[in-house]
Formats: structure tokens, C-alpha cells, sequence
């Protein structure tokens, strides 16, 4: 007549919660992305990410600092150039935006906090595809790997700790780990968006970088009805070479953090994107959920599913709430 099992003790306080919970998100592990334009007079908020700036480099140590507090482990820098071209010709310029904000925040942070750049063209690219085109119009792969890869260098020597390969080209991850090798960069670590879809989700980010994009990035990009084909690409980036991959968006995606996570024997990052942050703030500025108990929800969902590192714009505010948690 009684239950035989009372799932229910293990949940009569807080404290006897906290002894049995399954998941930590660390801040140690928070990777907060940043952006940052050349030439731009005042900080500037972006539309539907509260708290989330396009920074000048001048506004950029204070934010830098910040994260330093937190104690958060990396920033992941993108840069906003003030010109672009079609071959997206800032982006391996010792003088472009990306590059010169890198240094500047390497010089601040040393090995104190893991320093990411991101590595991609669509920033730099006044089509705004993540990669060159060939006379069809069409995004060239191969050519655009040449322009990656000497990217990639030009990253490196400005001082990034790890380059986050963003483009979905097929064989980025070798190329760059040969280019980067062959510089004498073989300490430089790649994260690798092994698994990133084709997202409505991106929304508010195009706004952050002023993406020129027309159309979509579905030749590159994967199709979110797919599962099997991340298998696939999570496989051949750690062939590649690979340190880290990571799922990009990731709250749609939590079945393929998962199989990743159960997969690959090296970390695996989720990235919690503009849009999934945008909808969440939202819904709280309308009073129709709890803001900070949905983010630290959010964060968790990621964890459980399996990712071992978050990469988020709550990142800093999130390791205060975890802290006081
Ligand atoms: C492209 C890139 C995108 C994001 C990060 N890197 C946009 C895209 O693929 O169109 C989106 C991030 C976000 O929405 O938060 N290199």
C-alpha cells in the first residue's frame, strides 16, 4: 500500500537537491562571444540581445575585464571591418579589425583566459558569405580554404589561443591545422563547428556583424532535418584534427549534442545563438517567463544533453547567477 520508491526524498530541500544533482555548468567552461567594429564612435546595444554590444577597441578592455572577474574561460572575438571586398581581404590583413582587437586582448588577458577568434569570411565579405565566390556566383570551396588558411596564420601570429572555424567548407579543419602547423603555430588549438545548421536562429547576429548576406547559407550550412549527416561531419573534423567541436545552434540540437558528446573522446562545445537568447528575452521582458531561472534552465538543458563547454552571450551575468546559486 506504501511506494516502494520516493523519488520525492531526494528532492525535500535545497540542500539534499544540491547533494544529488547530476549537472554543474562551470563558468570555467562559459565562452562569451564578442564583436567588435573598426571605426565605431560609441558602443552600440544590439536589437534584441539586451546587454550584448558591438564594441570599438577602446570600449573593449572594460568588457575584457569583466569576463576576467566572472572567471569565465574564453572570449570569442568577431570583427566588424569598416570596408568590405569581395575576398574579404581585411580578414588576413595584420591591420584588420579582427586581427589588431585580437592582439590588443591577448596583450591584456595573457593565458588568463582562453582567446578565440573566429574564423570565417562572412564578417569581411561584402557578399557576406562565409566564403569566396566563383564566377557562377556560387560559394567556392577550395579557393576559399586558400583564403582560410592564410587567415588562420595571420590569427595566430596576432596572438589568438584557439581559432574557431565557423565557414562549413569542407576540409577547413585540415587545411587550417596544416596552414597553422607550417607557420609554427602547432600550440594553436581549433575549434571546429563541426555540426552547424542552416538556422533561422541566427537573426539578431546578422544584425551584430551588419551581415550583407542576401539569400541563405544553405549550400554550406546543414539542413536542420538531418541527424545522420552530423555524424559525419563531427567524424571527419576530428580526422581533420579537430581539438574541440561544437553544435551550433543549440537548443534545437540537443540530440546531436548528445550523439556527439557520446561519439568523440575530445570536448564538445554547444553554442546558445542570438536568436535562442533573443527568444528567451523576450518572452521575460513580456513578463511571460522567469528571465534568470530560464537561463540557468537553458544552460543546464545544454549541459545535461552533453556539451562540456557553453558558448553564450549570458556568459558573465551566468557565472554570477551560478555563483550565488
Ligand atoms: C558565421 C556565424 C554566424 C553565427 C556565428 N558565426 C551566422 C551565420 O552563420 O549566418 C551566428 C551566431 C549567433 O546567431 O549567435 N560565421
Amino acid at each position: 500500500m506504501f511506494p516502494a520508491e520516493r523519488p520525492r526524498r531526494l528532492r525535500a530541500s535545497a540542500a539534499i537537491r544540491n547533494l544529488v544533482a547530476e549537472n554543474q555548468v562551470d563558468p570555467a567552461q562559459l565562452i562569451l562571444p564578442m564583436f567588435v567594429k573598426e571605426g565605431l564612435a560609441q558602443p552600440r546595444e544590439i536589437k534584441g540581445l539586451p546587454g550584448v554590444l558591438q564594441h570599438n577597441l577602446e570600449s573593449l578592455p572594460a568588457a575584457i575585464d569583466e569576463a576576467l572577474a566572472a572567471g569565465i574561460g574564453g572570449v570569442m572575438l568577431f570583427g566588424i571591418p569598416a570596408d568590405r571586398a569581395a575576398q574579404g581581404s581585411q580578414a588576413c590583413d595584420t591591420h584588420g579589425i579582427l586581427n589588431v582587437a585580437i592582439k590588443q586582448v591577448r596583450q591584456q588577458v595573457g593565458d588568463r583566459l582562453v582567446v578565440i577568434a573566429d574564423l570565417c569570411l562572412d564578417e569581411f565579405t561584402d557578399h557576406g558569405h562565409c566564403g569566396v565566390l566563383a564566377a557562377d556566383g556560387s560559394v567556392d570551396n577550395d579557393a576559399t580554404l586558400e583564403v582560410y588558411a592564410a587567415m588562420a596564420v595571420k590569427l595566430a601570429e596576432a596572438g589568438a589561443h584557439m581559432l574557431g572555424a565557423s565557414g562549413m567548407m569542407d576540409g577547413q579543419v585540415g587545411v587550417v591545422r596544416a596552414a597553422l602547423d607550417a607557420d609554427g603555430h602547432q600550440e594553436v588549438s581549433i575549434l571546429a563547428y563541426a555540426a552547424k545548421y542552416a538556422s533561422a536562429f541566427y537573426g539578431p547576429f546578422r544584425d551584430a556583424v551588419e551581415s550583407e548576406l542576401k539569400g541563405d547559407r544553405k549550400t554550406y550550412q546543414q539542413d536542420p532535418r538531418n541527424l545522420r549527416e552530423s555524424l559525419r561531419e563531427i567524424r571527419l573534423d576530428v580526422e581533420e584534427g579537430a581539438d574541440i567541436v561544437m553544435v551550433k545552434p543549440a537548443l534545437s540540437y540537443l540530440d546531436i549534442v548528445r550523439e556527439a558528446r557520446l561519439m568523440v573522446d575530445i570536448p564538445v562545445a554547444a553554442y546558445i545563438v542570438s536568436g535562442e537568447m533573443a527568444m528567451l528575452e523576450a518572452a521575460a521582458a513580456s513578463g511571460l517567463i522567469e528571465r534568470e531561472r530560464s537561463i540557468l534552465e537553458m544552460l543546464h538543458s545544454v549541459k545535461r544533453a552533453g556539451a562540456d563547454i557553453i558558448c553564450t552571450y549570458w556568459a558573465v551575468e551566468a557565472a554570477g547567477l551560478l555563483r550565488s546559486n
